[in-house]
């Protein structure tokens, strides 16, 4: 290692060397900050503060009551007003909120076994497994790599091969929204409901996801925008969905019902005690009112910590599109709200070689969602699934892609740092060593 005008020269660790001078005036190198073990860059952060935690306290000690309550009630309806929607339901995460909307679907529409609905053929496992338990057929269609949701092309080409479909299941993954309007058009008879785990905070023509269709569902697991450590929401406008899904959060209750339907029930059902009458077919998806606590807190922030999220991902952006020998940039960027930065690379080789120096010099990374999710043994077990190579542009996702974590306490040191390692990995690439 050498001192030379002003920059830190070192030997990387391939031999070659490689110049970093910091636009803020010290020095990194690779090497240097890994024998340290200095650099890391996990999925998440602790992202729960101390007045977060202050609020829990506090919580605990002055309450009389711990299971579903006001201050359930209260983060819901604060969710509402943040999403502006009408109603909200506070549930333990956002796989059961998946559970809950499907199984409200299928029953406000008397959708039947076997009834058709579409899915991507990439997105988070339990947006597919709802379906499957209610009895329903998910109907896989590719996706279109710069929104990371359905393919139009795919879904026109299923539109015409099934002359059935019931309902669509959209994800808006990586907080890049769906373009749900081309897809009503392709197919208007369906009912649409949308995942909106990883993306609260993204727009679509200037409307929040999670307000553009039937229901939506959201995500607080820890490493999310933000977290009540286990949770999720439920939202739509419709009082009769609303209505159904309330009674199925808790055991199908009569009781959990609107204040109107539970008289009429009480009333169609004289020989049924009203305290434990059930309506209809439910589990126990509840939260409680710790996690409602943290919520309250947390939503505090989200819109500050949102636009640090953004700014990370314009960043990404303009640091990827720099080497279009190794990255495709092309992103769907309007009305994003980040969830993680998703690298795309050129091919498998490029992914691979990438993925395993970052690895090594402490970036955490994960595969793009559940990647192909027909090659999980979970579905390409099953009787009657399609292949997965079917699906080109899921099946170059899952080999050539993978993402980091993006999240509000990434500091400019940091992103310095990682704009420093890619440098160095395709400065190396290129000179083919
Ligand atoms: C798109 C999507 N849907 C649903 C979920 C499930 O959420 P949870 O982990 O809260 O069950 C996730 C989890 O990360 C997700 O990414």
């Amino acid at each position: 290692m050498s001192m030379k005008d002003n920059n830190f020269i070192y030997e990387s660790p391939d031999g070659g060397n490689t110049v970093y001078k910091r636009a803020f005036g010290d020095h990194i190198s690779k090497r240097e900050l890994v024998n340290q073990e200095k650099f890391s860059w996990p999925l998440m952060k602790d992202c729960i503060t101390e007045k977060d935690k202050s609020a829990m306290i506090e919580f605990i000690k002055t309450a009389g009551r711990f299971t579903n309550g006001p201050k359930v009630k209260e983060f819901e309806s604060e969710w509402s007003s943040w999403l502006g929607c009408k109603y909200s339901l506070f549930v333990s995460s956002g796989s059961t909120a998946n559970t809950l909307l499907v199984a409200g679907i299928k029953e406000k529409y008397n959708l039947e076994v076997g009834d058709k609905v579409v899915v991507p053929c990439m997105t988070w496992v339990t947006n597919v497994s709802p379906i499957i338990q209610a009895g329903l057929t998910p109907i896989f269609c590719d996706v279109d790599p710069r929104t990371f949701s359905f393919d139009t092309t795919n879904l026109e080409k299923i539109s015409n091969e099934h002359d059935n479909i019931k309902a669509v299941f959209v994800s808006h993954l990586f907080g890049i929204s769906a373009d749900i309007d081309a897809y009503r058009k392709i197919l208007p008879d369906a009912v649409f409901i949308e995942d909106v785990c990883e993306s609260y905070g993204a727009s679509y023509k200037g409307k929040k996801c999670g307000t553009l269709v039937e229901g939506s569902t959201f995500s607080f697991y820890f490493g999310h925008h933000m977290t009540t450590v286990e949770g999720g929401f439920v939202c739509t406008d419709d009082k009769d969905l609303y209505n159904i899904m309330k009674m199925k959060r808790s055991h199908g209750m009569a009781r959990e019902a609107l204040p109107e339907m539970f008289e009429k029930y009480k009333k169609e059902n004289p020989d049924v005690h009203p305290s434990f009458m059930f309506m209809t077919d439910g589990h126990n998806l509840r939260s409680m009112e710790i996690n409602a606590v943290l919520g309250i807190s947390q939503l505090k922030n989200l819109d500050a910590n949102n636009s640090v999220r953004r700014k990370n991902f314009n960043r990404f952006i303009t640091m990827v599109e720099k080497y279009p020998k190794f990255f495709h940039a092309n992103y769907q960027v309007e009305g994003n709200c980040s969830f993680c930065l998703p690298f795309v690379c050129k091919n498998s080789k490029i992914k691979e070689k990438l993925e395993s120096f970052l690895q090594t010099s402490g970036v955490e990374t994960r595969p793009l969602c559940s990647g192909n999710l027909l090659r999980q043994p979970f579905l390409r077990n099953m009787k009657e699934m399609p292949s997965a190579d079917q699906y080109p542009h899921v099946e170059f996702l899952h080999e050539s892609g993978f993402f980091i974590g993006n999240n509000h306490l990434i500091t400019d040191q940091e992103f310095l740092t990682l704009e420093c390692l890619v440098k160095e990995w395709v400065d190396t690439e290129s000179r083919g060593e």
